[in-house]
């Protein structure tokens, strides 16, 4: 057991050197749980052309990132040969210096790709630039980027169980084997990096005739063969309309794992009619929310699933407007208010347990190193199970929660925010290795290690417990007062 000589003090990750206790995000609830939530950076932020409130909520509320254009072929290898890192290597400097996981999106996809690739009329010669692309592009980032995009919308949409023919240069020109070959290639130029087959459409259900079941069929054929994929990414572009579409996903999750497949939801907004858009009031954007939410639940229930990746941050950016005739699918408005979609996600993920949300990741989604050694601590709790209650008592799930405000008062202490109230009446307030309860003096204290297990309990009537006997590292603060509960998770340093 180490014990801290020097208060060193602890902080909330994320949170500045005056803030003790942050306020609850998706990305600190989302690694609770070892799981991804992220969102692109637009082209504006790579150009330097985007807002600066957008990069600050990017950064707080997401752990993993993905390009919206600039890993694609016609970015990363405008003219033969000639390989264009600049932007990517910006993209994965900023996931660094904010321990986010990268998504590489994409490898042999049939549109962004350049004119002279498109012109290649001979079978060899293009499998060849396939092949240097891969070995290349993947090289390159190998071990940076967790999880490419190996094959993008591959699969042709009339409801005919066939690979797209008309547009894709790599079917007509190779044939339905470029996909094998791009999978292998990836493989061995990064052995570590997830490997997904991502597509549109088929968050639409599996029934016959239907991509997801083709999808399913193809995954099935791989894992036979020895192709190594080890994840299909769902964009799930779709529509106020679409209602279904969360079970859909569910559907297609558990069909995958049956493969051992991981399914991600990769570039996720819910948008509505552009016609609409002078016209949409509360209750369309609490649909819009109750929707997200759905998805949110499915993702964190299905074991098999592990990234919720958005097509955007605030409805000032998105393809949607200019590209698909939708508008405000996003969960940040114009001006960047967080929309009831937000606070969906936040009730979605506040209502799953860590103890009861799995990780196909090995390693949970945590992305700070400093969660070692916490066994040395109570050992009385032989399964990670023992946690069950991890919720918050008084917690408001509902879909329709107030927009989201940090509540950080002027000590730097943060009141827990509860749906639209906030408790200010009882807080907790870490310095050092001194946790104090604000409000109360009598309260039971209980610290989790990030897998569920109780490494420290105690009941106080003097308003205050010392945690100088737990190691450094991420650990959920658990206070009782009455019956209120708070949470915090905290890093101890
Ligand atoms: C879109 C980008 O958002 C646009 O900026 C670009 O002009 C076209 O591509 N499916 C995908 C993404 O896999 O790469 C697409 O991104 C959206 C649909």
């Amino acid at each position: 057991m180490k014990y801290s000589k020097i208060m060193l003090g602890a902080a909330l990750i994320g949170a500045t050197a005056s803030t003790i206790f942050a306020q609850e995000t998706l990305r600190s609830l989302a690694e609770e749980r070892g799981r991804y939530i992220g969102a692109i950076l637009n082209s504006e932020w790579f150009n330097n052309a985007i807002e600066s409130q957008f990069e600050e909520i990017h950064k707080t509320q997401f752990n993993a990132v993905v390009a919206e254009n600039e890993m694609k072929f016609d970015a990363t290898e405008p003219n033969k040969g000639q390989f264009s890192y600049a932007k990517g290597d910006k993209m994965v400097t900023y996931a660094k210096a904010n321990k986010m996981r990268v998504r590489g999106h994409a490898l042999a996809w049939h549109s962004q790709v350049p004119g002279w690739v498109n012109n290649i009329r001979d079978k060899k010669q293009l499998l060849d630039v396939l092949k240097n692309h891969i070995d290349n592009v993947v090289g390159h980032w190998k071990g940076e980027v967790a999880e490419w995009d190996v094959v993008n919308e591959a699969i042709n949409d009339d409801n005919n169980h066939g690979w797209r023919s008309n547009g894709s240069v790599w079917f007509q020109t190779i044939g339905a084997e470029f996909l094998d070959s791009a999978f292998v290639w990836a493989h061995a130029a990064d052995p570590d990096a997830e490997l997904c087959y991502n597509d549109y459409a088929i968050e639409w259900g599996l029934g016959q005739g239907s991509k997801a079941g083709f999808v399913v069929d193809q995954v099935k054929r791989w894992k036979q063969n020895n192709i190594p994929i080890t994840c299909v990414g769902t964009q799930t572009h779709i529509e106020i309309s679409h209602e279904t579409t969360p079970q859909n996903v569910r559907a297609l999750a558990k069909a995958l794992a049956e493969h051992d497949v991981v399914l991600n939801i990769t570039e996720l907004d819910v948008g509505f009619p552009q016609g609409s858009a002078g016209s949409l009031g509360a209750s369309d954007y609490a649909k819009q929310g109750h929707l997200y939410r759905q998805f949110m639940d499915v993702f964190l229930e299905e074991p098999n699933m592990g990234e919720f990746m958005i097509w955007g941050v605030t409805d000032a950016h998105s393809w949607l407007d200019g590209q698909q005739g939708k508008t405000q699918g996003l969960i940040y408005d114009k001006q960047y208010k967080a929309k009831p979609a937000y606070d969906s996600l936040i009730a979605s993920l506040k209502a799953h347990p860590a103890s009861e949300v799995k990780s196909p990741y090995k390693s949970a989604a945590t992305p700070d190193t400093t969660v070692q050694d916490t066994t040395t601590q109570d050992t009385s709790a032989h399964d990670t199970t023992a946690v069950q209650d991890t919720t918050v008592k008084d917690t408001t799930t509902q879909d329709t929660v107030a927009t989201p405000g940090p509540v950080v008062s002027d000590t730097g202490n943060v009141g827990i925010r509860r749906g639209s109230a906030t408790l200010t009446e009882v807080r907790m307030n870490l310095v050092g290795r001194t946790l104090s309860i604000v409000g109360a003096s009598n309260a039971k204290v209980q610290v989790f290690d990030m897998r569920g297990r109780p490494v420290y309990s105690a009941v106080t009537s003097k308003g205050s417990v010392d945690l100088s006997a737990i190691s450094d590292g991420l650990y959920v603060v658990r206070v009782k007062v009455g019956s209120k509960t708070l949470e915090r998770r905290v890093a101890l340093r």
